[in-house]
């Protein structure tokens, strides 16, 4: 965990950072955003005494970092910066290992560690390894300034407009590669941006600052629907209305055609007759989802004899129901069926999602409301 409390720094009479009190949980990503001049940059460098506070003391794990050695510190804290910052008279091998061989990794251990990143990041190591940071793309060096950061293992990595001088198409697979790699190494991750769209998809807490002060930390779904200061509405401004955090609650159907598993299969026969489906969702008794039964399957039955429950197909994919709906949509887009099954926590049966109501939502939410 890292803390600060009331930290204030300023040169000369110019009061930079005012009192900044936050904590920040361990494992999670945190996105600093805010206008040009507000204090990211030094605040994210105060975390590995790259600049020392004025007032105030910043802990972590409860030990106040200025106790310690300001090297020793560093060797624990990754640290990507937007310029890259590649040695280019090192190859990618060797920047990648600069910190593990100060911390005196043996030679194969090295060797077997930037195998392993190199892979994480879909780079062949026989391809890249001995090549020289000139040799790269801008986004292969970005790439590898990110292992660099993950190579000795360090539990927080800071990441200052990391993407920033990268085009789009670039910037939006690292930002996946991140977001996927701290998903899986669990590290805290201290990320900064002025862009609102690449906080909004990263983070998950923002902490928006101003003029030195934190305005407002929050989740960008909280952020989106509660934005504290008019600053940061204007920061949000086309994002608000983000397809990204619909979730598939906001627009499934609640109208779902159901039976028993337990009844007889002439029953299926006649809902679907009655309603004018050719499916049904088949649930027990306390509404759990146990698959769905189609005309096709109730042609395979022998008459009369079967339960519902004994001819079921339990192929069809089922989503939670506060999902993020871009995911839904694309799992119902890849999906045979025409609809997904919406559960809630205890499996039980909320609603559905069809490729039609998924075509509304998507052009309300781009267009407004059209009605
Ligand atoms: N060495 C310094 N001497 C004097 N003022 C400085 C120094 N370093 C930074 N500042 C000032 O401190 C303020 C905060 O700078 P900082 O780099 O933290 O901002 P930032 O939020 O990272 O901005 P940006 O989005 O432009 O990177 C700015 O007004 C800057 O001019
Ligand atoms: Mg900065």
């Amino acid at each position: 965990m890292i803390e600060f409390n009331q930290v204030s720094k300023s040169y000369g009479q110019t009061q930079i950072i005012k009192d900044l009190t936050f904590k920040l949980e361990e494992g999670k990503l945190y996105v600093f955003i805010g206008p040009s001049g507000c204090g990211k940059t030094t605040t994210l460098k105060m975390i590995n005494r790259l600049i020392e506070p004025n007032g105030g003391n910043i802990k972590i794990n409860g030990e106040d970092i200025s106790h310690l050695n300001a090297v020793q510190l560093r060797r624990n804290i990754g640290y990507v910066i937007q310029q890259i910052g590649l040695f280019p008279n090192m190859t990618v091998e060797e920047n990648i290992c600069v910190v593990p061989r100060m911390l005196k990794w043996s030679k194969e251990k090295c060797h077997e560690r930037v195998k392993e990143l190199l892979e994480l990041v879909h780079m062949k190591y026989e391809r890249y390894a001995k090549k020289y940071p000139t040799q790269l793309s801008g986004g292969q060096q970005q790439r590898i300034g990110v292992l660099r950061a993950l190579a000795a293992q360090p539990p927080i990595v800071l990441m200052d407009e990391p993407f920033g001088a990268l085009d789009p198409l670039a910037r939006e697979v690292l930002q996946d590669e991140v977001k996927s790699l701290q998903k899986k190494l669990h590290k805290t991750i201290i990320f900064v941006t002025h862009d609102m769209e690449e906080a909004l998809k990263m983070a998950d807490v923002i902490v928006f600052m101003e003029k030195g002060r934190i305005i407002q930390m929050a989740s960008p779904q909280e952020m989106l629907t509660n934005p504290a200061s008019d600053t940061i509405r204007e920061f949000m401004g086309k994002h608000v209305k983000n397809t990204h955090f619909l979730k598939v609650s906001d627009f499934m159907d609640e109208q779902v055609v159901k039976v028993s598993h337990s009844r007889p299969v002439i029953e299926a026969t006649e809902v679907m007759k009655r309603k004018k489906v050719d499916s049904l969702i088949v649930t027990d008794q306390r509404n759990t989802f146990k698959g769905v039964i189609t005309i096709e399957d109730l042609k395979k039955g022998t008459k009369g004899t079967l339960t519902i429950g004994e001819l079921l197909n339990k192929e069809v994919r089922v989503v939670k129901k506060d999902m993020d709906a871009k995911e839904a949509f694309n799992l119902l887009i890849k999906s045979e069926n025409d609809y997904l099954v919406v559960v809630g926590n205890n499996k039980e049966v909320v609603g559905i999602i069809d490729k039609t109501n998924m075509v509304e939502t998507m052009a309300e939410a781009l267009w407004g409301d059209l009605a």
